[in-house]
């Protein structure tokens, strides 16, 4: 019996540690006590960020009872998560280099801060429980640093939304990284071969919007990726790569960009669900498989693709009501419904 509720009780304490809030979360219920190098720091960012109202709560009284927007670890009190967003800062202000007083941070959320400005700092690289990195819609300027490849247990890095340029740094290839999200800067130079040799599984990859040049590497059909975002960049040549009947990925997106390569000989796996490769110079036929997968988006417009759009399957590409002619517009002979065109024999032949 007394056996019986020991197990009880444990398996009762492992699930309200799975129902405690993680690290990743953003917001945070204040801790009860901080270590004094953490209240220190959290004074001196506090100032760098100019006191901005979300933070109020952050004062002078020794400790760190119920502030706002941080996480300490109950047993040494450390700050683990720091996590400020939506505010309105009153005056464009950097990431202050007090951030790296925090060396037991495993989150740092700062996001939706339009006057958030300047650079990454290098103190970041002080972040070594670093895992989980969010900076997303701010303002921030200067590249991508290379140094934060010195963060060796980063595994989500979200820079999306803000107005870094440059090029995408090669270092970053040695990172652990599963979400990487560079999307809406100012990136140019081309994607370099991330994630070679790491066996990383589940990745989720989004580049879309910048200025990338250059071929998809070849070392991207290797990985196993779940979900890849390249549109509206200027990438080069063959995609094909990319694609493949034991593929893991739901989503692909490389519309937008300068692609060119056969898609007749493409194979389609059935995990993919969101395929866009619109406004390319992509040719050949559409692989017949295309017909086996219910889309839940699906888009090849603008184009250079020829012959009959694929028939029957769960796919019903030809259903005017499903996917729908727009889908298909502007090729170079793509034929048959839901197109207005008949597909006479020179259009299939092409
Ligand atoms: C950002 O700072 C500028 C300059 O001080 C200010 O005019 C603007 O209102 C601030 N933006 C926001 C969203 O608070
Ligand atoms: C983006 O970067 C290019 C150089 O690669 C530069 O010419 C351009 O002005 C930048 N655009 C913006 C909006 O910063
Ligand atoms: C890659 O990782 C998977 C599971 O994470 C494992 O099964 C596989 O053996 C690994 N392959 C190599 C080459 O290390
Ligand atoms: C496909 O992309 C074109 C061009 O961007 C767009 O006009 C059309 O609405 C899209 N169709 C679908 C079904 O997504
Ligand atoms: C397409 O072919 C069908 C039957 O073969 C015919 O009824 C129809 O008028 C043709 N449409 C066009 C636009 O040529």
């Amino acid at each position: 019996m007394g056996s019986l509720l020991i197990i009880l009780i444990a398996s009762l304490l492992s699930v309200l540690t799975l129902l405690s809030p993680t690290t990743g979360d953003p917001g945070g219920p204040g801790c009860n006590s901080c270590h004094p190098d953490d209240y220190n720091a959290l004074l001196r960012i506090k100032k760098g960020l100019n006191n901005p109202y979300i933070i109020i709560s952050w004062e002078e009284n020794g400790n760190c009872k119920d502030w706002c927007c941080i996480e300490c670890d109950d047993a040494t009190h450390r700050v683990t998560s720091l996590a400020i967003f939506g505010d309105t800062f009153k005056q464009p202000v950097h990431i202050p280099d007090a951030i790296g007083g925090l060396p037991y941070l495993t989150s740092l959320t700062l996001r939706k801060l339009p006057n958030l400005t300047g650079p990454i700092p290098p103190s970041i690289t002080n972040l070594k429980k670093l895992t989980f990195l969010r900076l997303d819609y701010n303002s921030l300027t200067g590249p991508v640093p290379a140094f934060l490849s010195q963060l060796r247990n980063l595994n989500y890095l979200r820079l999306s939304n803000n107005k870094l340029s440059g090029s995408i740094p090669e270092t970053l290839s040695t990172l652990p990284i599963t979400g990487l999200f560079l999307d809406r800067n100012n990136l140019s130079g081309p994607i370099p071969n991330l994630f070679k040799g790491l066996n990383l599984t589940d990745l989720y990859i989004d580049m879309s919007r910048n200025q990338l040049s250059g071929g998809i590497p070849a070392g991207f059909g290797e990985l196993d990726i779940t979900s890849l975002t390249l549109g509206r960049n200027r990438l080069t040549g063959d995609a094909s790569v990319l694609f493949g009947e034991k593929k893991g990925a739901y989503v692909i997106d490389i519309s937008r960009n300068l692609l060119e390569f056969d898609f007749s000989t493409v194979r389609i796996s059935k995990q993919l669900t969101n395929l866009d490769i619109s406004h390319n110079r992509i040719y050949g036929s559409l692989p017949k498989e295309l017909s086996k997968v219910y889309w839940q988006s699906f888009n090849v417009s603008y184009n250079r693709l020829c012959g009959e759009i694929p028939s029957g399957g769960t796919g019903r590409l030809q259903d005017p009501d499903r996917v729908g002619a727009s889908a298909f517009v502007h090729n170079k002979c793509l034929c048959g419904p839901p197109l207005p065109n008949n597909c006479t024999r020179a259009a299939i032949g092409n």
